[in-house]
């Protein structure tokens, strides 16, 4: 399957649809709208999607970057029929490169528990010493 990685901001409802068909709002989808998603995703200043030839969306990439020095990937997530393929690496790869530099940018994430075993997998370094501020319920 040919596979393009592009930089794009889709309509809100197709990147709550993808997300959620991708298990990543598993326990907390009653509490997520289209809106709230999607707004989230235009105060991002960098989106990547993985569309296949026919133009199918993929995989999507939501990202927080200065284009010089630091990248924070926020949302990254690959639909069902197209998980083990290479997508979710590649997108998180494209994504590093449009930050900039990647020799020059650090990419920073906070993995849900099912993908540490993924993030782990190829190759991205455990911190010891990230924080947050978390009264999210
Ligand atoms: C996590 C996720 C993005 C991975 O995407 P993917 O396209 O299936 O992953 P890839 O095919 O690029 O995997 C790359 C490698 O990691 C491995 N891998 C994938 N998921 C893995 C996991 N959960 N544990 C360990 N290894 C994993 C693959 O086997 C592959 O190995 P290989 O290069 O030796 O063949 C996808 O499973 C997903 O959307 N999950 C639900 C949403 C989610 O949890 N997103 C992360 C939020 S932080």
């Amino acid at each position: 399957m040919s596979i393009h990685y592009i930089r794009e901001r889709p309509a809100h409802q197709e990147i709550f649809d993808l997300l959620v068909q991708s298990g990543l709002f598993a326990n907390v989808t009653a509490t997520l709208t289209p809106s709230i998603v999607g707004h989230a995703f235009d105060g991002s200043n960098l989106v990547t999607s993985a569309r296949s030839q026919d133009g199918r969306l993929l995989g999507l990439c939501r990202a927080l970057t200065d284009f010089s020095r630091h990248c924070f990937v926020a949302t990254l997530a690959v639909h069902p029929s197209a998980k083990q393929q290479g997508i979710g690496k590649a997108l998180l790869h494209f994504t590093h490169s449009q930050a900039g530099d990647p020799s020059k940018i650090v990419v920073f994430l906070h993995s849900s528990p099912d993908a540490v075993g993924f993030y782990e997998h190829i190759g991205l370094v455990r911190e010891a010493n990230c924080f947050s501020i978390n009264n999210v319920s």
